[in-house]
């Protein structure tokens, strides 16, 4: 395999700064019929609901193929690999046996294991609108840092609660495909409690190595209107500050803690356990103006009339397969506005994710996305903001939610008929510049 582009030689980035990859559990472990089932489960087996009509009970069979897939990692010379936990399967007789096996597989090939606790495959019998999952999480993280706490040192709670509350629950793009618009923000909350009560559950088992992995994207008003404005704003609170601020602040942005159940007040006090890193994903900034009055077509979602606020199409970039467009510097704006906006508070940061679709094997667009981003977050650490990660999002490609595997995000390619991986360009490519890294 050739790197065709030569790109020129990184930034060099700062000694002990992690790279890694990302995935999560139900994107590539198949294995379904071994473990419980999730709410994933339930919502792929209705008709419509994922594009190319298409399941993850196989999947990438990770869950089978997992020694080739850490000396996949291995080959590539990451320092970290970010996966997650997936909480069914926890609770399936022998399921944690499966990640005592990988975690040992990785510590032997000399990556460091980076555990998500949930990434949205929750146990079908939990529901976020209720309260009692925040302390049904709690167990989980308190089970599973039993088992692995001795070799995992590196822990995430949750990916997206932001994406994981809009698509699931106020759109119904994704499980449990519920369509409660602002409804949905109990489930914002008791996700945010969860991890406030995972923190705790974390640090109990000695824990000191814990982050989250936040979804983040820079919000850009349609114009200097003030309705543009203040709907951009207005976007921004509900898609960024509603999951940031309370971690960071200690409290909910303003006119949110009104609208959520239960005694937020304290729940703030869990929520806002202080952190030792803090996970950003990064895929693209939003252009947002005020309403139009019609339903628009945003990503593959249909998002209602009523909103208070219009997604515009972000026009003069190139665009991924998936039609997000390139814009590496909205990176560098983003770290720079979360260091301004949270100053000391912010812990270092790394970046959980970052990635784009596209197709093929000699994938140079790839590498022209990861190069472009990685050069621009070497701009926020000269600008000062303390980084201290990179994952690719993702080692390989999977199980795209509801696009099913349409999108191939992959570093590695999967051929879906024989489950063969075959490392594409911009795997050689990230090989190449790690060890680059490595070398001054
Ligand atoms: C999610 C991943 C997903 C990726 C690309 C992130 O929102 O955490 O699970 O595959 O974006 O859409």
């Amino acid at each position: 395999m050739i790197a065709r582009m030569a790109t020129n030689p990184l930034p060099q980035f700062p000694p002990g700064f992690l790279w890694g990859v990302s995935t999560s559990a139900h994107q590539i472990e198949g294995a379904a019929d071994e473990r419980d089932p999730s709410v994933w489960d339930a919502f792929t087996a209705e008709p419509g609901r994922i594009k190319d009509g298409s399941t993850a009970e196989v999947a990438c069979d990770h869950y089978h193929r997992y020694p080739e897939d850490v000396a996949l990692l291995a080959g590539l010379g990451v320092d970290a690999y970010r996966f997650s936990v997936s909480w069914p399967r926890v609770n399936s007789p022998g399921g944690l046996d499966f990640y005592d096996r990988l975690v040992d597989e990785l510590c032997a090939a000399g990556v460091r294991p980076v555990p998500t606790l949930f990434h949205w495959d929750l146990p079908l019998e939990l529901d976020w609108l209720s309260r009692d999952t925040a302390a049904r999480f709690a167990d989980h993280a308190a089970v599973v840092a039993e088992r692995l706490g001795d070799r995992v040192k590196k822990w995430i709670t949750l990916n997206e609660p932001a994406e994981h509350t809009l698509l699931g629950h106020a759109l119904g793009a994704h499980a449990p495909g519920r369509r409660l618009l602002f409804d949905a923000l109990p489930v914002a909350h008791h996700q945010l409690l969860a991890h406030g009560l995972a923190v705790r559950a974390l640090r109990a088992a000695g824990a000191d190595d814990i982050g989250i992995a936040n979804s983040h994207g820079p919000t850009w008003a349609a114009s200097r209107r003030t309705e543009d404005v203040e709907a951009a704003d207005f976007y921004d609170v509900l898609l960024n500050r509603l999951f940031s601020d309370p971690l960071l602040l200690g409290r909910y942005p303003e006119g949110i803690g009104e609208l959520l159940p239960g005694d937020v007040e304290s729940d703030l006090k869990v929520i806002a356990e202080p952190l030792d890193w803090y996970g950003v994903n990064y895929y693209q900034p939003t252009k947002v103006g005020a309403p139009e009055g019609a339903e628009i077509e945003f990503s593959g979602l249909t998002l209602p009339a009523d909103l208070p606020f219009s997604v515009r199409e972000l026009e003069g970039y190139p665009v991924t397969d998936f039609g997000w467009p390139v814009v590496p510097e909205a990176l560098t704006e983003l770290l720079v506005g979360l260091r301004e906006r949270y100053g000391d508070r912010l812990p270092p940061v790394v970046i959980t994710e970052n990635g784009c679709s596209y197709e093929g094997i000699d994938d140079q667009e790839r590498i022209a996305f990861l190069d472009g981003h990685v050069r621009a977050l070497h701009r926020a650490l000269e600008q000062g903001v303390d980084v201290r990660g990179y994952f690719v999002w993702s080692l390989m490609d999977n199980f795209e939610w509801a696009e099913g595997y349409a999108r191939r995000f992959g570093l590695v390619h999967v051929d879906y008929d024989t489950l063969e991986r075959t490392p594409k360009a911009s795997y050689t490519w990230l090989r190449a510049a790690l060890r680059a890294q490595a070398r001054r």
